[in-house]
């Protein structure tokens, strides 16, 4: 519909570009300084009434037709219908990550949002309706290439489509200013398949193996007994925080602090020694662990997956 609309008002654009460059350039050639110019003012002509009229009269009316023209488009695109049984996820932007909910589905992840291969065909599609919610401070949710940007307003809930029809991974950002660590508020969205998002969703409900090597248990130890499970929820435990990304299936993440670096046994260690090293001015604090004791929460945080 966006891209009609784009084609039809690049056009119009383009011969009214090419029209007056046109008579500019004619203009310029044609009434160049003469050779033999005396010098004096030549004769001032005022006023013509046709010129005058089509030149208002003619702009008005392209006026007229673009804005009829995309407000139809705007309004297709503002009372789309979701089907029934579109994926439902919600959105929460947090200071400086994603929150992602698959309510019918039970799941919870965070800055990498997985979702099914839609269809051009209309019939067919599978679009992913998106609830957008903000837990402190307005967020916009910009996935260039799949939808418009869309504001996260606390208060109020803002509802967006995605409907790719090609599997791969997209990439967006929060697209507005919301503190130091704005620019790191990335986000991902993977589309699979159909039979490879069941898998996805079959793997994000299965319970991670519970910590076995002695390092792991120690791991699980240290994570029960310090703050982490005030701010960070795995699995049914106590750990039920909800300031800080769920943890229950880290490891089947891309990256790390919502796009900072690539989740993996480096950063995730750096992460848990000191989180300000890899995203200065992010709310989890330095833990002030020993390299023994991070070395025990990597393993154990190695298992959530
Ligand atoms: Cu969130 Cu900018």
């Amino acid at each position: 519909m966006i891209h009609v609309t784009a084609v039809l008002v690049l056009l119009i654009s383009a011969f009214i570009f090419v029209v007056v460059t046109g008579m500019l350039v004619y203009v310029v050639v044609k009434f160049r300084r003469p050779e033999n110019d005396d010098g004096n003012e030549p004769p001032q002509i005022y006023g013509s009434t046709n010129i005058e009229l089509a030149w208002t009269v003619i702009p008005i009316l392209i006026t007229v037709v673009l804005v009829l023209v995309t407000s139809r488009t705007i309004g297709e695109i503002q009372n789309m219908k979701m089907p029934e049984d579109a994926l439902k996820v919600r959105i929460v932007g947090h200071q400086w990550w994603w929150e992602v909910h698959y309510p019918d589905l039970g799941i919870i992840t965070a800055n990498e949002i997985h979702v099914p291969i839609s269809d051009r065909d209309a019939a067919k599609a599978t679009p992913t309706h998106l609830t957008l919610q903000a837990a402190d401070v307005m967020h916009s949710f910009w996935v260039a290439q799949l939808a418009g940007k869309t504001d996260l307003i606390p208060n109020k809930d803002n509802e967006s489509w995605i409907d790719p029809y090609e599997t791969g991974v997209y990439f967006g950002n929060c697209a507005e200013y919301c503190g130091t660590q704005h620019a790191n508020m990335l986000l991902r969205v993977i589309v699979h398949t159909k039979e490879g998002f069941e898998k996805w969703v079959a793997n994000q409900k299965a319970e991670p193996a519970a910590p076995s090597t002695p390092e792991e248990i120690e791991g699980h130890r240290l994570f029960f007994a310090n703050s982490c499970v005030n701010c960070h929820k795995v699995s049914d435990s106590v750990a039920v925080g909800v300031f800080g990304p769920d943890l229950s299936k880290l490891m089947t993440r891309q990256t790390i602090g919502a796009g900072v670096a690539p989740l993996n046994r480096e950063t995730l260690w750096s992460w848990v020694r000191d989180p300000q090293v890899l995203k200065p001015g992010c709310f989890m604090p330095d833990m002030k662990l020993h390299d023994k004791e991070v070395d025990a929460v990597v393993a154990y945080l190695e298992t959530l997956k």
